[in-house]
């Protein structure tokens, strides 16, 4: 059945946002954040005037009603990911839940000179944990490059990097480009020589369903307010197995069995590093998040951002001036575009877009070792998802055909 996107645009309130200048909003920002149904402000609105309270701490109504609440969204989100609810660690989204394998695992199983492979093309939320473990416990960090031709990475590098490898650290789906890694073979190859996997699903997520158990990873990262829910959570999938290896990283109240005046001992599973209070109006919103997506098949999903991304991708390349960084037409491309005119400055490009209603990112996208391998300092890009049309992107392409024309 094909995705209804008039539909879909329904559910979205701010899709019809009138800008300041008049001009309809044309909201091309997704791989920054996604917009958010209304089911999922509902969800949220509904805890805070019917049932607000802290979870996991007292005894009466409202406590029972959020903490219920709480634990369902747990139970719904990991179902959602192809796992069982002990294997969900709420976390504030995709960068906590990296740090938590670095603080929570790393810190506990790595030693001097143990050897963490991770790429070029990392959020800098997948590259500064490393680099700061590797101060404090002397591993190595190893970057794999990509190659500029194809802006893919380089497999045969990645092979030779594994070399001795304890941790394997990559992105599913490339911020910038777009470009989705064969986290598969990544997998397979980064497991028989013995490392330990961490998957950077952030950008991943929103595209594909993730099916935790049966992808073989150990460490998946997801954030929330890319697909839908809202920002403040995300979480980390860990491995029962490895879960039992990894040690508390932030500590205090909740994760907690009992502290007294000689010592701590401590929550054993998720709970040991789901401290304070938790996140428990953003973890219902996304678990109505989870369960808006679960009506879609993300493999139209994802058909249909693929469609726009490389009907867009092709007319700009028409356009004299833009280079592209990345290959949006390719099948797997999430339909994040990075690209740049060699007249007109990207932020000012962006300027002139916003005038015109189109929300584009410009800039390093926390990704500024990628930067350098481009040669470039930053790009626009535009990250397109469910509810974008093809009306959208034509308007989108007539517009900065005239911006081109006119300021180049
Ligand atoms: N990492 C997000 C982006 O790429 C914020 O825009």
């Amino acid at each position: 059945m094909a995705l209804d996107i008039e539909a879909i645009r329904a559910d979205f309130p701010i899709l019809k946002r009138v800008l300041p200048n008049g001009k309809q909003l044309v909201y091309f920002d997704n791989a920054a954040t996604s917009q958010k149904p209304k089911c999922v402000i509902d969800a949220m609105s509904h805890f805070y005037e019917e049932y607000n309270s802290n979870a996991h701490r007292a005894n009466h109504t409202l406590a029972d009603e959020a903490t219920a609440a709480l634990e369902s969204a747990r139970a719904r989100i990991s179902s959602y990911f192809g796992t069982g609810p002990a294997n969900l660690i709420y976390t504030s989204g995709a960068t906590e839940a990296i740090n938590l394998v670095a603080y929570g695992w790393g810190r506990y199983n790595l030693e001097r000179d143990d050897v963490i492979v991770i790429t070029e093309m990392e959020h800098h939320a997948d590259i500064v944990p490393w680099q700061e473990l590797s101060k404090t416990h002397g591993v190595e960090v190893r970057f794999v490059p990509i190659d500029t031709k194809t802006f893919t990475l380089d497999m045969e590098a990645f092979e030779v990097a594994l070399d001795g490898a304890k941790l394997v650290c990559v992105v599913h789906t490339s911020n910038v480009l777009g470009v989705r890694n064969p986290i598969e073979r990544i997998i397979e190859m980064s497991h028989a020589v013995g490392a330990k996997v961490l998957i950077d699903a952030a950008q991943g997520a929103p595209h594909e369903r993730i099916f935790f158990d049966s992808s073989g990873a150990d460490f998946v990262a997801i954030s929330s307010h890319k697909m839908a829910g809202p920002t403040g959570i995300g979480c980390l999938l860990v491995k029962t197995d490895v879960m039992a290896e990894m040690g508390p990283f932030m500590t205090g109240g909740s994760m907690i069995r009992r502290v007294t005046t000689e010592g701590t001992t401590f929550q054993e599973g998720h709970a040991m590093f789901e401290t304070g209070t938790p996140r428990i109006a953003e973890a219902i919103g996304w678990g109505a998040a989870v369960e808006w997506l679960a009506q879609f098949d993300m493999r139209e999903v994802h058909a249909h951002i693929n469609d726009l991304a490389s009907w867009t991708s092709n007319q700009l390349l028409d356009i004299p001036g833009i280079k592209i960084y990345g290959d949006p037409s390719h099948k797997d491309s999430s339909g994040a575009i990075s690209f740049l005119h060699d007249g007109i400055q990207s932020q000012d490009l962006a300027m002139l877009l916003d005038e015109g209603g189109f929300a584009v990112r410009t800039g390093h996208h926390c990704a500024q070792p990628l930067m350098d391998a481009l040669g470039v300092p930053a790009t626009n890009r535009a990250s397109f998802w469910i509810y974008n049309t093809l009306d959208e992107v034509q308007a989108f392409i007539e517009y900065l055909r005239f911006i081109c024309e006119r300021f180049a």
